[in-house]
């Protein structure tokens, strides 16, 4: 059993960290491949709640080793910070890797990100504000800094000159906006240097003869489908690929060593930030699912926009990512509708569309086709089988499922690792 790739197939927050915490237990090493401390994963071990944002969930698996991979973007602050407040709850990190060649989040790429989106008004994206789109921007730029350059202090010190031209003539011309200091940034990342050392590794070979040696590798996305920069709601989207292709180039892997990508599917829909969303709900039971399901971001603490199942988008996903499995989470926060409205097709201008658009304008003007499936009021967060499911909730999954187009092999009735319903083994 080689690589398996686990991803968020609709707007992020699905419950990947779950899910990955979940096979952690079972797999050799848990990889990042894109994103940054933009994410917010819970992940719920026994009493103990821990929200992880930069570092790879497996990191709560003592026998998995994690990894940050080469198309993550690192704030080393934040890396340190998250580092310790783990170590402090007793976990241990010292089996971390991160890439080399994973890039910086330099202080001035927040502040760009944070100026960026006062600019825009109403406009906005509606970042994390964390600097994840400043910094792939100087990525694809070519004035990144990588974790690397932190050990050359010549080289550091030029390119952050390099970056700094630029940005500065912006942030006092255009912002306006104070200069930023090139040695006080080469200051402040040498002064992480040392204690990120031990951890930096080449993760491409490494993860290339773990691979070799059969050993089970997890790349867990960050974000989702529809966040994805190429695949998603463009622009409203992050700066980075979490579609199933990303794994390969976010880490160094081929893509003949990737034998199944599970979708994480929440049983109905949240977006945070901006952008278009066809099945949100302005009502009350909009309000119930944000309340029920603690739809708050980990991340920035903002509320989640909350909506129906929209099987239009997990269509999508399952195309884009060609998941082989869906892992279908929060069953257990519809218990109590008496009828579930679920998007089957979109009505475009007076159009059917069962297919997500590639117009952004038609995309935007989509409204959603319900069909009603019928609920159930039992408490299902005790199930351990498909079969302990009421049988409305059975009827719900399998619908969920022929309409999303890959079978679903595990089902979250709760957050805790425990509750869990699983169909067909992932390993
Ligand atoms: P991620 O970003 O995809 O890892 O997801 P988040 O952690 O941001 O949001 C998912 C939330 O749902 C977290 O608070 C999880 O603890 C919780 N969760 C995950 N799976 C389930 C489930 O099956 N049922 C319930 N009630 N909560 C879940
Ligand atoms: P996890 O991994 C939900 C959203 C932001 C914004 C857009 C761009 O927890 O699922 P960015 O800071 O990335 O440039 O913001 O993407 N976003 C997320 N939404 N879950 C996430 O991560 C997200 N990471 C970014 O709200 O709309
Ligand atoms: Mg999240």
């Amino acid at each position: 059993m080689p690589a398996l790739v686990l991803l968020g197939a609709q707007w992020g927050d699905e419950g990947k960290g779950k899910a990955t915490d979940l096979l952690g237990g079972s797999v050799d090493y848990v990889v990042r491949y894109q994103g940054g401390n933009n994410a917010g994963h819970t992940v719920v071990v026994g009493d103990q709640k821990y929200a992880l944002h930069l570092l790879p969930s497996g990191i709560l698996s003592p026998g998995c080793t994690p990894v940050i991979g080469n198309g993550v973007v690192v704030d080393p602050s934040v890396l340190l910070s998250e580092l310790s407040g783990l170590n402090e709850r007793g976990v241990d990190t010292s089996k971390l890797l991160i890439s080399g060649n994973a890039h910086i989040i330099t202080p001035y790429n927040v502040t760009v990100d944070k100026v960026t989106e006062r600019f825009l008004g109403k406009r906005k994206i509606g970042t994390t504000g964390r600097g994840i789109g400043p910094t792939y921007a100087d990525k694809i730029n070519r004035v990144g800094i990588r974790v690397q350059d932190l050990y050359d202090e010549s080289i550091l010190t030029q390119k952050v000159e390099a970056a700094l031209d630029v940005k500065n003539q912006i942030l006092t011309k255009l912002y306006n906006r104070r200069a930023i200091a090139v040695n006080q940034v080469v200051e402040e990342l040498l002064g992480y240097a040392e204690k990120i050392e031990p951890y930096v590794a080449d993760t491409v070979l490494v993860l290339n003869e773990a691979l070799e040696q059969d050993k089970v590798v997890l790349f867990e996305g960050g974000q989702g489908t529809l966040l994805d920069i190429d695949h998603g709601t463009y622009p409203f989207v992050t700066s980075s690929n979490p579609t199933a292709g990303g794994a390969c180039t976010g880490a160094g892997v081929g893509p003949t060593k990737i034998s199944r990508v599970i979708g994480i599917l929440k049983a109905y829909t949240t977006r945070v930030g901006a952008g278009p969303f066809p099945t949100e709900l302005f009502d009350e039971d909009g309000e119930a699912l944000r309340r029920i399901g603690g739809e708050r971001g980990v991340t920035t603490g903002r509320d989640r926009r909350c909506g129906w199942f929209d099987a239009v988008i997990a269509r999508y996903a399952t195309r884009v990512n060609g998941l082989t499995d869906f892992f279908l989470t929060k069953l257990d926060v519809l218990t109590g509708w008496e009828q579930i409205p679920v998007c089957v097709a979109y009505e475009i201008d007076g159009r059917r569309v069962e297919e997500l658009p590639y117009s952004q304008t038609d995309f935007h003007h989509a409204k959603p086709v319900y069909e009603m499936l019928p609920g159930w009021s039992e408490d299902i967060s005790k199930a351990k089988t498909f079969s302990d499911l009421p049988k409305n909730a059975q009827a719900y999954v399998k619908a969920l499922e022929e309409m999303s187009g890959a079978p679903i092999s595990a089902i979250g009735v709760g957050p805790g690792r425990d509750e869990t319903i699983e169909i067909n083994s992932f390993l």
